[in-house]
């Protein structure tokens, strides 16, 4: 009897060590042993950089590449002949991907605005998921992809929230927690880089060759193409992404939650921002935000300064925890502990900028999830979705420009009509919301 393919990793992968695997074949087949089969949904950059980070593990095949943009499906199909002997399938609509039956897991490295359809649709098929971070670009989209995950139970997925993989991020999680440092009263997050403030506005021109335009704006508005709002660029656009606040925030602000065990929405947010650095710049997200988040027994701080790359404790970016008996001041470079008035009573070595042990940790802890069908990832959906949400209503909060907002988790709305239009994006047809 053929068993379905999760049953058959389950069983391969307990008792299937050391087996060997025959090769790929075409879509349609019925799985085959502890090798697991992806795909890749947008190739540019990140998504590139997983699949890569991916295909280092054992066992491991790609069976199709996905990209609007032809240009990237020949060069990444070059690259990916490099590390692997199978031709993957070249597509240019995601949906076709998630056909293939044999596609274990997709990888999603679309921007932001693209995350929320080809998730929900992949939960819909049973494919297990490594969806790119911030999980979505909007309050509403967060909530239908955990909606999603909750409706199509068992699907593994993994938010590419890579820190928490990184073992220093763990023992400084482990060291808050402890308590030495006393009443933590205050969380300061703050990033500050170059990158998220444009050139002043160039003008609007055709796509390039090779480039379904029409397909990267998708569920977004209709916009004339322009290359400051395309590949990478999008990050400044509010249509497809939040500026530093989504792009870096919700790396940081997980750490300063998961630290201090916050599962919930803050009891009340007050940010104000605007483009006051670079106002000639055709960045529409903010080059300076303040946010302060309010709990019951500390608050928490967010500032970004785009256009700039120094900080405090002359970190660009970073975290500070501060209690009554000791601080800690962390980024990926590592982590110090400040007791008392003295020295650094301990400090911890991070991995870097870059941080490639901790996503070769985060994309191992999937692929074992996959293997032994453990939903319960280091980043699952929820923990990914509730530091979104935390840098949505940040950003949303100085959009509005209406002052403090509480937001109601239970209800999905703010306590401010001006607030609450920020909070689902209105899908151009033919794309339609997932309700
Ligand atoms: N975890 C991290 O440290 C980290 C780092 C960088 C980026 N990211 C995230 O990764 C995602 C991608 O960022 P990026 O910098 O690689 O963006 P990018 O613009 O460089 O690449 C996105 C790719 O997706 C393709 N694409 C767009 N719409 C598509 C669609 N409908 N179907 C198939 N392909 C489509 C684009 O053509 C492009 O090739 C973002 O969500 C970003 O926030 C995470």
């Amino acid at each position: 009897m053929a068993l379905p393919r999760r049953t058959f990793l389950r069983y391969s992968s307990a008792f299937g060590a050391g087996l060997c695997f025959p090769a790929i074949v075409g879509a349609g087949s019925a799985g085959r042993g502890d090798v697991v089969n992806v795909a890749l949904i947008g190739c540019h950059s990140m998504g590139w950089d997983d699949l890569a980070a991916m295909l280092q593990h054992k066992g491991v095949r790609c069976l199709a590449l996905c990209d609007i943009d032809q240009r990237e499906l020949v060069r990444r199909a070059a690259d990916l002949s490099a590390l692997q002997p199978e031709v993957p399938a070249l597509f240019s609509d995601y949906r076709r991907v998630l056909e293939l039956k044999d596609v274990d897991a997709v990888l999603i490295g679309t921007p932001d605005h693209w995350h929320c359809l080809p998730f929900v649709d992949a939960c819909r098929a049973g494919k297990d998921i490594y969806v790119q971070k911030p999980l979505a670009n909007s309050l509403a989209e967060c909530d239908a992809m955990v909606d999603a995950a909750r409706k199509h139970q068992g699907c593994v997925i993994q938010v590419g929230q890579q820190q928490r993989s990184g073992r220093y991020w763990q023992e400084l999680v482990e060291f808050v927690r402890s308590g030495v440092l006393g009443r933590i009263n205050r969380v300061q997050v703050w990033a500050n880089f170059r990158y998220a403030v444009q050139a002043p506005p160039l003008p609007d021109t055709a796509p390039p060759a090779g480039v379904d335009y029409e397909t990267w704006l998708g569920p977004a508005r209709k916009r004339p193409f322009n290359s400051q709002r395309f590949h990478g660029s999008w990050r400044t656009c509010w249509d497809y992404g939040g500026g530093l606040m989504t792009d870096w925030g919700v790396h940081l602000i997980d750490i300063a939650l998961w630290a201090m065990d916050v599962k919930t929405m803050p009891r009340r947010v007050l940010s104000s921002g605007g483009n006051f650095l670079f106002p000639q710049g055709a960045h529409e997200t903010f080059d300076t935000l303040s946010v302060t988040y309010e709990f019951k027994n500390f608050v928490m701080t967010w500032e970004n300064n785009a256009g700039v790359e120094n900080g405090p404790f002359s970190k660009g970016y970073g975290l500070l925890f501060r209690g009554s008996d000791g601080y800690i001041v962390a980024n990926r470079s590592g982590w110090d502990a400040y007791m008392g008035r003295g020295k650094a009573a301990k400090s911890v070595k991070g991995d870097g900028w870059a941080n490639r042990e901790s996503v070769a940790n985060h994309t191992a802890n999937f692929l074992q999830c996959v293997r032994t069908r453990d939903v319960n990832t280091a980043c699952p959906v929820e923990a990914g979705s509730l530091c979104a949400k935390y840098a949505h209503i940040g950003n949303i909060g100085a959009r509005a420009g209406v002052g403090s907002l509480v937001y109601d988790d239970r209800k999905r709305l703010f306590d401010h009509p001006e607030a609450n239009k920020f909070i689902k994006p209105e899908y151009r047809a033919p794309w339609q919301f997932p309700e």
